[in-house]
């Protein structure tokens, strides 16, 4: 790796690009997602959640596991925990495709799955192999609720051969009655620091020619989710030479920083037709979706110093105006509207300050 020398030392981050010699890309290169490729195969490979891995090492060193209910928004290393804490559990590949059951929302997951297949698994002892099973029910809230309301005999009935772990993203969606039976561990969207030395990690051992400002871009874009990083770290170094801050947030659709700054400057000074006419001519030229543009905006209204009644217009307006999105309403139509809302918060904000 060698790094380029900056123009100056005034020159700013941007300048300065990690170079690699890209490999030839090879055909299994292009096939292994790096989501996969370095997903964590240990729970010391793992990044953040110390203390829930730290409680888990011990659990399961002292064969003392309880049912497990793992929740948090996605890309946080659920799956990715349980499957490294199954391997430690049962060390060779071969103990742990017998011991441990693991069905997703892929699989169908009825009533009668429970009622056949789970019950079938936890139920049937293996002659010479002591120890506990363990069944994995992944994206658990996509099951139906009668699925749940019988899960709760099960796990009790199994309690002595066998350990469920159930993993969602809405612990709402659990039913009470299964969540008393598990210990709950929340897995938190990762710190922007955990993830940049994950990443940093991967674009060098992928030989990946990165600028700071890209590697900014993408943990700016990630909101704690390590699978989009790794995602975006890979559709971008795949569809341009270089991970700069353009080619990332061209890759992920996203629109610019200083986009959205010129919208939100349009918004506020502009009268309405000249300002709905920039908003849709960027949208288009540029295909952001306005979704995206909207969800920057409130960002940024937030951020900024405007008396309350002001911004709860505008927070109110924008509010609707994504709900309305949401539901499919007319792209052109609901920018049309974000204009409105921005033009009506003018009027209060004039009102109230004559
Ligand atoms: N804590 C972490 N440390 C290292 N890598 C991680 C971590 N969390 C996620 N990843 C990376 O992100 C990918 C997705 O993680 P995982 O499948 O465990 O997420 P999840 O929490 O189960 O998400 P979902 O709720 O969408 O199922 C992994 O393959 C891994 O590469
Ligand atoms: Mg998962």
């Amino acid at each position: 790796m060698d790094i380029d020398t900056p123009a100056a030392d005034t020159a700013t981050s941007t300048a300065r690009i990690i170079k690699h010699a890209r490999p030839q890309i090879s055909d299994e290169s292009i096939q292994m997602p790096w989501v996969e490729k370095y997903r964590p195969s240990s729970l010391e490979e793992l990044v953040a959640h110390e203390d829930i891995v730290s409680i888990l090492t011990r659990l399961i060193d002292n064969d003392n596991l309880p049912h497990l209910l793992l929740y948090g928004p996605p890309g946080t290393g659920k799956t990715s925990t349980i499957v490294a804490a199954a391997k430690r559990m049962y060390g060779s590949t071969a103990a742990y495709s017998s011991m441990a059951l693991e069905l997703n929302a892929s699989d169908s997951r009825g009533i009668d799955v429970v009622r056949n297949e789970i019950k079938e698994f936890a139920g049937t002892r293996q002659l010479f192999k002591s120890g506990i099973k363990l069944i994995i029910l992944d994206e658990a809230d996509a099951m139906t609720s009668d699925a749940q309301f019988a899960l709760r005999r099960v796990i009790e009935k199994h309690t002595k051969n066998a350990r469920f772990c159930l993993i969602c993203n809405y612990v709402n969606k659990i039913i009470p009655a299964l969540q008393s039976r598990c210990t709950r561990f929340r897995f938190a969207p990762l710190q922007v620091d955990q993830i940049r030395s994950r990443l940093l990690e991967v674009a060098d051992a992928e030989k990946v020619n990165y600028t700071d400002d890209g590697i900014n871009s993408i943990l700016s874009l990630s909101a704690g989710d390590m699978r989009r990083v790794l995602n975006l770290l890979q559709s971008t170094a795949m569809s341009s030479d270089v991970v700069n801050e353009k080619n990332v947030y061209m890759t992920s659709g996203a629109p610019l920083p200083k986009d959205v700054e010129q919208i939100l400057e349009w918004l506020l000074n502009l009268d309405f037709k000249q300002a709905y006419g920039k908003l849709v001519h960027i949208c288009v030229t540029k295909g952001y979706a306005l979704t995206d543009v909207l969800a920057d905006l409130g960002t940024a209204v937030v951020g900024m110093e405007f008396p309350p009644h002001v911004l709860a217009v505008l927070l109110d307006g924008m509010s609707d105006v994504e709900h309305r999105l949401a539901f499919g309403a007319d792209e052109k139509l609901q920018a049309a509207s974000l204009v409105g809302v921005f033009v009506q918060a003018r009027t209060v904000m004039k009102i109230k300050c004559v």
